[in-house]
């Protein structure tokens, strides 16, 4: 990654970082007090946002000893390829919030470490040189788009003919955010987005509400607006690419799309940015598996933290993890060098937890590898 074209000279890692948590108050000392605010805030009392971790640390792991791990690797299968690791970075809207390389440097340092990019509809530099970026690596791992719907179907087909063009393998239409959670921490702070960061890829779409007198905004003007079991047709018929759907919580949805064709699920509460009420991820991962059944492509997100909360995960079900807040910590700590670091500390956690645990593969993980009461 030395002669990464668009990026700004490498820097160098906090000399005090070990963990994946140390890079956050780098964060803090390096954005805006609004940024780092909208960065790091969940809704309302954040109580989702404090669950999601609590319930992976709630869990615990229950080794076998003196088995030959020899040969043993942290490699998957996914949407029919394999893959280097299960940990893929989420989708982070504006990430030029955090550093003037935004996302580009993500995809970078995502690609060489063998991690997912999962590019946000709402990213802050184009699409076409992250697409590049990550294609270009040979051991890299997946690269998916994500949508938020848009109620301009011409807009849409132009967006989705775009992506393919690019070269994303897979759509990810988020379907827990219709409109924003309440989100307390960030209009605090007095959060607004700076002119020199957009939403680059969508170009100026807004369409006023226009309302009539005692109309609802909500359920007047953006409900209609939203996206409903039919968009997924439409987007299925306007893109060959497989589809994922993120933020499903409820077992009957997660049949309706798999009915539909969806390809895959991302069992997510959206880091606890959305509703305030939600399960922890770690509590709604069980449920999901059980209904979709064994070998449809399911992944989780929330307070993924640690080697052993991957570990964790596997064991649940999940075939992989996305990583949120906390790459986008070290990107503001250290750019592209401090997101390639922080998914290196996650992989060699996640290396020991298996090593300690007697798991040699990522697909041995299971309900067996779990301490059977949580306290
Ligand atoms: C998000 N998330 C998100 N999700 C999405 O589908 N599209 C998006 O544009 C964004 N934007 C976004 C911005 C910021 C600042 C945050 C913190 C989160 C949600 C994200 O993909 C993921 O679900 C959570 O961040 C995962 O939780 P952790 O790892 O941050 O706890
Ligand atoms: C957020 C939106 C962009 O969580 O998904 O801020």
């Amino acid at each position: 990654m030395s002669t990464t074209p668009g990026l700004m000279p490498l820097q160098q890692i906090p000399a005090d970082v070990v963990n994946l948590a140390d890079f956050e108050p780098h964060a803090r000392a390096r954005m805006s007090e609004q940024a780092f605010a909208y960065l790091s805030g969940g809704a309302a009392d954040e109580r989702v946002l404090q669950a999601n971790r609590a319930a992976w640390d709630a869990l615990r792991l229950w080794p076998r000893v003196l088995r030959d791990l020899s040969g043993g690797h942290t490699r998957i299968s996914l949407l029919g390829r394999e893959w280097p690791q299960p940990v893929l970075l989420a989708p982070i809207a504006y990430q030029r919030l955090a550093h003037p390389d935004g996302e580009l440097a993500s995809a970078y340092a995502a690609a060489a470490q063998g991690a997912g990019l999962i590019l946000s509809a709402q990213a802050s530099v184009p699409m076409e040189p992250v697409a590049r970026a990550v294609l270009d690596e040979p051991g890299r791992g997946p690269l998916w788009f994500q949508l938020y719907w848009r109620d301009d179907r011409v807009f849409m087909a132009e967006l989705l003919r775009r992506v393919e063009a690019a070269g994303f393998e897979a759509l990810v239409l988020t379907v827990d955010a219709p409109v924003h959670g309440a989100r307390d921490r960030e209009r605090r702070a007095g959060f607004k987005l700076p002119d020199d960061v957009r939403a680059v890829n969508l170009g100026g779409l807004k369409k006023p509400l226009n309302l009539a007198p005692g109309q609802s905004a909500m359920f007047d003007g953006l409900m209609p607006r939203a996206a409903t079991w039919s968009t997924l047709d439409w987007l299925r018929e306007h893109s060959r690419l497989p589809l994922l759907l993120k933020g499903v919580a409820h077992p009957d949805d997660a049949l309706e799309a798999q009915r539909r064709g969806v390809a895959g699920l991302i069992v997510s509460n959206h880091g606890g940015r959305t509703l305030d009420a939600l399960p922890a991820t770690a509590e709604l991962l069980p449920v999901l598996r059980a209904a979709v059944g064994a070998g449809f492509p399911l992944l989780v997100d929330g307070g993924i933290r640690r080697g052993t909360d991957v570990l964790k995960a596997l064991c649940l079900g999940a075939d992989a993890v996305l990583l949120g807040r906390p790459y986008v910590h070290a990107l503001a700590a250290a750019g592209a060098l401090g997101v390639a670091h922080a998914l290196r500390l996650l992989r060699d956690e996640l290396e020991i937890a298996m090593a300690l645990s007697g798991c040699r593969e990522t697909r041995e993980a299971g309900p067996q590898m779990l301490w059977p009461s949580r306290i």
